[in-house]
């Protein structure tokens, strides 16, 4: 099977530090952690509104690390031409709604496919590999295809949200026949939202899906069992899983 990769988004660190006002805790700080602990590359969410990840931790996680950095954006104009200058190795489009508390649903790909398509086009000529955050819904992931992404990453709120047993087993279906989707479509399929030791390696155990994207729990989990122990656990529950 691929390998699977495990990207960790240093978001909420950067949430905390801005509580504040200063400079404690530093994401750049916590991304070289979560690097030196199993993660493969830094995710971060530049919001419209700045509400965590600011341009300047853009900058400087871009010119300190050498690992991938995933910078996940709304598809505007302003977002467009601050991935193009800043060249991460990959973009993720996701909706974006300033009322909403976190990601909440996937693109719409098909419906928006218009709008997409210029910023997906000028990203994917400044040679950034293009994911799209996309429910698992064979019309979306069609559109994506169409839109020339590289990457599907598949929304798993719904799925980490359902009640272990029937739901939980319906929404993982769901997922496990999007990623062979994605894959025959001949994209790179990702996924994440709400992933923790329990769903994830059940994500990690799907041939088709090539990176997981974690952040929320594992930040709350540093809380209690530091941040190298609950990267280096995730890791393992996720490679375990692969096997
Ligand atoms: N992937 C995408 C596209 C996201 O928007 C988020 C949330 O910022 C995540 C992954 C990580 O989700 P969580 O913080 O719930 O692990």
């Amino acid at each position: 099977m691929t390998p699977i990769r495990l990207g960790v988004n240093v978001d909420h660190v950067a949430t905390l530090r801005n509580a504040r006002g200063g400079s404690h805790p530093d994401p750049l700080a916590a991304a070289r952690l979560a690097l030196a602990n199993g993660a493969d590359s830094i995710t971060i969410h530049l919001r419209e509104d700045r509400r965590h990840i600011r341009d300047a931790d853009c900058h400087a996680m871009r010119e300190a690390l050498t690992a991938p950095i995933n910078l996940e954006m709304a598809a505007t104009a302003e977002m467009q031409a601050i991935a193009t200058a800043l060249r991460p190795h990959a973009c993720c489009l996701v909706p974006e709604r300033r009322a909403e508390l976190t990601t909440e649903g996937g693109l719409d790909a098909a419906g928006q496919a218009e709008a997409l398509a210029p910023v997906v086009a000028a990203l994917n000529g400044a040679g950034i590999r293009v994911s799209l955050f996309l429910d698992p819904d064979l019309r979306q992931l069609e559109a994506a295809a169409r839109l020339g992404a590289r990457a599907v990453e598949l929304h798993t709120g719904t799925f980490c949200e359902a009640a272990p047993g029937v739901a939980r087993n319906r929404e993982l279906a769901r997922l496990v026949a999007a990623a062979r989707q994605v894959a025959s479509l001949g994209m790179e399929c990702h996924a994440g939202h709400g992933l923790d030791y329990d769903t994830a390696p059940l994500l990690a155990a799907v041939p088709e899906v090539v990176e997981l994207n974690i952040g929320h729990f594992l930040m709350g989990q540093a809380l209690f069992e530091g941040l190298p122990a609950a990267v280096a656990q995730m890791r393992r529950v996720m490679e375990e899983a692969r096997r």
